[in-house]
């Protein structure tokens, strides 16, 4: 997250996140799975502002992008960025007001965690405009009480593994750059709908070691060829363009290709940034997907 005043309003540019591996180790009596997952942060970013209000909470969301598939978020109780400033005012009793406006950029529905993004820089950036002074054990507990995929962003890390429902989050060194291509095609997957399709195995499990050990030396061939994310099957299963990204980024030769999450969004691993914009390029001609060109970024 990178944060800036403009007179009175906090502005916050929040990344997206791509999955490097994610295992499902096993469905839990509360419905939820538990995950191994490595999250990267990319240059990708919403861009959220705060300016301080008298008692109402408000949110306006706009499109950030030209030609932008997606639609945006609701803006009801759903919207994850309102709930994060509610539980703040909740859990301290603060009466103060928030107007936010909030600039999409990263799609939805695509595995990019675009939403928990949000709601992350809602409660970073709310506690400093309202000076709650919460301590980052209690930013993370309202974290993980709106999402499994909050906590990832709280702290701004390069890279992490992410265990338990995927809000245990444990820093790990990024030697980075890395360069991705990421395409998304029109239409989202709903994260609960691929869980629901997903069929567990009794098979071994992958570890997210290699992958892991690849991203700290910074070799992008090395990382390329251990990237994993087992709701890759259920995701074809349920949408075709997911398989129809999956081959032509695998057409391009990269160093390796996987699903973000639990889709739609898919992403290839690239040598440097000429080759992935190489095949951006060439994918932005194969079909109506959103092609971004990205690098690791916080
Ligand atoms: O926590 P989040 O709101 O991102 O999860 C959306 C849905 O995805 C959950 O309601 C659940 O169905 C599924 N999920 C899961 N196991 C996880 C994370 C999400 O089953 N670890």
């Amino acid at each position: 997250m990178r944060f800036r005043m403009t007179g009175p309003s906090l502005v916050i540019d929040t990344p997206a996140k791509l999955n490097l591996h994610l295992e499902v180790l096993g469905r839990r009596p509360d419905g939820f799975h538990d995950l191994e997952t490595v999250m990267v942060s990319i240059g990708l970013y919403d861009t959220l502002v705060l300016t301080p209000a008298d008692e109402q909470i408000e949110l306006q969301c706009r499109a950030g992008r030209v030609g932008q598939n997606a639609g945006l978020p609701p803006l009801g109780h759903g919207n994850l960025v309102l709930q994060a400033a509610e539980l703040l005012r909740e859990r301290t009793g603060w009466r103060q007001g928030v107007s936010m406006s909030l600039t999409k950029r990263i799609p939805m529905e695509a595995g990019l965690g675009g939403g928990s993004s949000d709601a992350a820089a809602a409660l970073v950036g709310l506690n400093r405009l309202w000076a709650l002074g919460l301590k980052p054990r209690e930013l993370h507990a309202a974290a993980a009480r709106l999402g499994s995929d909050i906590n990832f962003f709280l702290d701004s890390l390069p890279m992490a593994v992410c265990r338990g429902r995927g809000e245990e989050v444990e820093a790990q060194p990024l030697q980075g750059p890395l360069w991705f291509v990421v395409v998304k095609p029109p239409a989202g997957l709903s994260t609960a709908s691929v869980f629901l399709e997903l069929k567990l195995g009794a098979g071994t499990r992958r570890s997210s070691a290699d992958v892991v050990a690849a991203a700290a030396s910074g070799d992008p061939a090395k990382c390329g060829a251990s990237v994993f994310n087992a709701l890759e099957a259920p995701a074809i299963r349920l949408s075709d363009a997911v398989r129809v990204a999956l081959g032509q980024l695998r057409s391009e030769r990269l160093t390796g290709v996987a699903l973000s999450g639990s889709g739609t969004a898919c992403y290839g691993l690239c040598r440097n940034r000429n080759q992935a914009q190489r095949a951006a390029s060439r994918l932005r001609a194969a079909g109506d997907q959103e092609v971004f060109v990205v690098q690791t970024a916080i």
